[in-house]
């Protein structure tokens, strides 16, 4: 029988370190492990040697960083993509990127299945899987952590030493981390109670509002067609903007959410995120929009950002109604360009100024000085039929509205 080749989504941890062996004595078969940076700090020091150790056959590192923030993260900041109105959704853009990458080694690895660590209930498995399911309907996946033998980390630490896998020494942390350049996920430990506020230990990019300068800090931001490229006049390539404001935010307090989540498994869980740039960016971005989109066209907008949320939150990364979706934002973005003062004191962000050669601002209809331009007789026709139909309406209709009840008489 022809050996099995099996490309595994490695991370480094202690899960993926268990699954390159476990899948080797399971499958007999020969474990590729692919890992993707999305400019992650800490995660890929001696992952290599860790991968061998663990019995890797062949080992591959990708830096995908800078396509994840082209491709990815853009695209999502654009749309204004907010899970729950809330979360930019690091670890979610993350997915797609990282399940092609396993795709396209797998493919030219000659790999009869791919793998990956996530837990069954999580949105994690979901959104590697229909990614691998729309990218290589052929391949098979096999997902060791659902349905295997072990029950805690013990069991892992211990499976590991009896086969001379090296777990690190260093004390494991209460928290389950997932980072990347755009955002930190921190879950599990006392942040499974939702009374208790996450300890200053939780956070690992961003310093509480009440340690941050007693001064604010000034940053403008420009963005052209929608994606950001400077950073107080001097352009930028988006993985260095993005590096930069997550020090400066962060510095500042800024890009700390607490929220519990409606995940697509039918859960609700708490979850603590960072993400110091992506708040900013997002801020930023819209306040833009705000100058330079018709209002028809913002209105209609927030209604796709939504859904275009939804859908990337719920793994439809590779989906056609994505692409539909990216024609429309595409389209809206053409004039989103200019710039943005944005003002950061102790874990609040303000905008303080914004410009634009596409501003629809026209400070002749806006003023109330005499330069003002506006045609204030032609309000009248407009009011009178505006209002028309809720006065036929109540021609007709007698509904009542609330009224003030208590007449305070004259003593
Ligand atoms: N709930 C978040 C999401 O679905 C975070 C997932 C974090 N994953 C982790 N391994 N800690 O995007």
């Amino acid at each position: 029988m022809k050996k099995e080749r099996i490309a595994v989504a490695y991370s480094g941890g202690l899960d993926t370190s268990v699954i390159v062996k476990w899948l080797q004595e399971k499958y007999n078969a020969d474990v590729i492990t692919v890992t993707g940076n999305l400019g992650q700090k800490k995660e890929l020091i001696g992952v290599a040697e860790k991968a061998y150790k663990s019995g890797a056959k062949k080992v591959f590192i990708q830096d995908l960083t800078k396509t994840f923030v082209e491709d990815y993260i853009f695209p999502a900041l654009k749309a204004g993509a907010l899970y729950e109105f809330t979360y930019p959704m690091a670890c979610a853009i993350g997915r797609p990127l990282l399940a092609k990458t396993l795709v396209e080694v797998a493919k030219r690895e000659k790999c009869t299945a791919v793998a990956h660590g996530c837990t069954g209930k999580g949105n994690d498995q979901v959104r590697f899987e229909v990614a691998v399911m729309a990218l290589a309907p052929e391949m098979k996946i096999i997902a060791p952590v659902r349905g295997w033998e072990f029950k805690s980390r013990e069991d892992e630490i211990a499976y590991c030493e009896s086969r001379g896998i090296p777990v690190a020494a260093s004390k494991a942390s209460p928290y389950s981390i997932d980072e990347n350049i755009w955002g930190t996920a921190i879950e599990c430990g006392v942040l499974e109670d939702p009374m208790v506020a996450p300890p200053e230990d939780a956070y690992q990019r961003t310093v509480s509002p009440e340690n941050a300068p007693n001064t604010p800090t000034y940053v403008t931001i420009e963005f052209k067609q929608g994606i950001p490229v400077g950073l107080d006049g001097k352009k930028m390539t988006g993985v260095a903007l993005i590096e930069k404001l997550n020090e400066i935010a962060g510095a500042n307090g800024i890009g700390r959410m607490d929220m519990v989540e409606n995940r697509l498994v039918g859960i609700k869980s708490r979850e603590v995120y960072e993400a110091p740039a992506g708040v900013t960016l997002h801020y930023a971005h819209r306040e833009l929009e705000r100058m330079c989109l018709d209002k028809e066209v913002m209105h209609y907008k927030a209604k796709i950002a939504d859904d275009y949320a939804n859908l990337i939150y719920n793994g439809l990364w590779f989906s056609p109604l994505k692409k539909a979706f990216d024609g429309f934002i595409e389209q809206t973005q053409k004039n989103v360009t200019g710039i943005v003062k944005v003002k950061m004191y102790k874990g609040n962000l303000d905008v303080v100024g914004r410009q634009s050669p596409y501003s629809l601002y026209d400070l002749k209809l806006a003023t109330y000085t005499a330069e003002d331009n506006f045609d204030h007789t032609a309000a009248e026709g407009f009011i009178k039929i505006y209002g028309l139909p809720l006065k036929t309406y109540n021609r007709v209709n007698k509904d009542k509205f609330a009224t003030v009840k208590k007449v305070i008489k004259k003593k």
